[in-house]
């Protein structure tokens, strides 16, 4: 076998497992064994710099800083979608009446079909492939003109950087989020932490200020994930008729699409949707602050079209908000059966993720010095992956993270730990 070929092997061999890896959860090989296939493409690519591509795995995380981020302007816009803030199932009926109107339909007439989804709490991203190859990935900026970041997405295990394909389309742009899964920002907050430097505020910050450093390194250091949720252009690909048939088919690209999607006919299988999606929120391992409703058939949403750049055909189902800012009405401190001395900072009640928030540990004066926290100060209370477990509390105007007790309505603590 040639240099050439066995480059070629490598290459897919190794984008294999990164997909096996990253986007399946389901390794195939020891990690000794992938760092060797990796060692080994560097070694050839080393003997014979000619055999080096834009999507070769080695190419992830790149060495240097850039100075500045590059305006990139869309080949089309990327728009936004209209948010219903009401809750309740009456959200779904709204939407589906809106659209029913729109598409003159009468009260014979069929349920409309619409692709329900997850509303993905992170940073919209376009991804450009030309013949198959990453080449660009940009933010949304203005929705006009974004920013060049495809340094630190090419960081982004998730993310193929040839789609898996060997016919593959002239151009491709995939549209999606950009994330931190709740695993992932954990282990970063505690690492940070412990080395005493800065911790994120949420998953969603993380993500967007991970895609907005300038050096690829930090980047690749925040464990970001994607999720492919629509398209931008596309040139020499037949559209499937359905938006649903287009996610299975990025999904068949090798793009990471979320398997929590599902096909749904008129306004009351959507409330349920947001209802059974409600219910499991907490324990998905990502955040999410809704859903996402889309007119199925392609076809009719050419017919529905756009008002001020939001597409009549979408809508955002928006779920009770996991964050809320308060303030520290005081700082007690609390005496524990062993003596021990625990300062709990009060807080002005807030609801926050189905409980009433009054209270949050600062567990010992350290972490009070070091959270800074001040009578006065206003703080974000944000709920935590498993429901009304625990909260983190960061002091908004200084961005760091404390945990918190809470109360219920009943007044009952349910910390897990033991109380005076
Ligand atoms: S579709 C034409 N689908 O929500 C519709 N957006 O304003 C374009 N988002 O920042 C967007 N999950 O990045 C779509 N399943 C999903 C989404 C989603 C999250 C974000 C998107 C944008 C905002 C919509």
């Amino acid at each position: 076998m040639s240099a050439s070929e066995r480059a070629l092997e490598l290459r897919t061999e190794i984008e294999r497992h990164n997909h096996q890896y990253y986007v399946l959860d389901a390794p195939l090989i020891a990690d000794a064994d992938y760092d060797r296939l990796f060692r080994e493409l560097q070694a050839l690519e080393a003997e014979h710099p000619e055999l080096l591509t834009v999507d070769s795995p080695t190419q992830r995380v790149g060495g240097k800083a850039l100075e500045t981020f590059l305006p990139v302007r869309h080949a089309l816009p990327m728009l936004s979608i209209r948010t219903e803030t009401d809750i309740e199932a009456s959200g779904s009926f709204a939407f589906d009446a809106r659209v029913r109107r729109e598409l003159k339909l009468g009260e014979g007439d069929p349920a409309v079909e619409y692709a329900a989804e997850l509303k993905f709490d992170g940073l919209a991203i376009n991804l450009r492939y030309e013949d198959g190859v990453l080449v660009r990935a940009a933010t949304r900026g203005d929705g006009e003109t974004g920013e060049d970041v495809t340094a630190n997405v090419r960081t982004v295990g998730q993310i193929p950087l040839r789609l898996h394909t060997s016919e593959a389309p002239r151009v491709l742009e995939v549209r999606g989020e950009i994330y931190m899964k709740r695993r992932d920002f954990e282990r970063f907050n505690a690492r940070a932490q412990a080395a005493g430097e800065k911790t994120l505020v949420n998953p969603r910050n993380g993500a967007a200020g991970g895609i907005r450093q300038l050096d690829p390194r930090i980047a690749a250091s925040r464990l970001l994930s994607f999720f492919a949720y629509g398209l931008g252009d596309v040139q020499g690909w037949s559209l499937p008729e359905t938006h649903s048939a287009v996610l299975d088919a990025l999904d068949a690209l090798g793009l990471p699409v979320c398997a929590e999607r599902a096909i749904r006919r008129g306004p009351a299988e959507l409330a349920e949707f947001h209802r059974s999606v409600g219910e499991r929120r907490g324990n998905l391992p990502f955040d999410i602050d809704g859903v996402v409703y889309k007119v199925n058939s392609l076809a009719l949403q050419a017919r529905l079209g756009f008002v001020s750049r939001e597409p009549r055909w979408a809508v955002a189902h928006k779920y009770a908000a996991e964050e809320a800012s308060t303030e520290v009405l005081g700082i007690d401190i609390q005496v524990g059966r062993t003596g021990a001395l625990t300062p709990v900072a009060r807080l002005a009640p807030v609801f926050v993720g189905g409980v009433t928030v009054t209270n949050a540990t600062l567990h010992n004066e350290d972490e009070v010095r070091r959270k800074d926290v001040h009578v006065g100060d206003t703080v974000i209370v944000r709920r935590a992956g498993d429901v009304g477990v625990t909260l983190h509390v960061s002091v908004s105007n200084r961005i760091s993270q404390i945990m918190a007790m809470s109360s219920d309505d009943n007044g009952s603590m349910f910390n897990g730990g033991t109380l005076p």
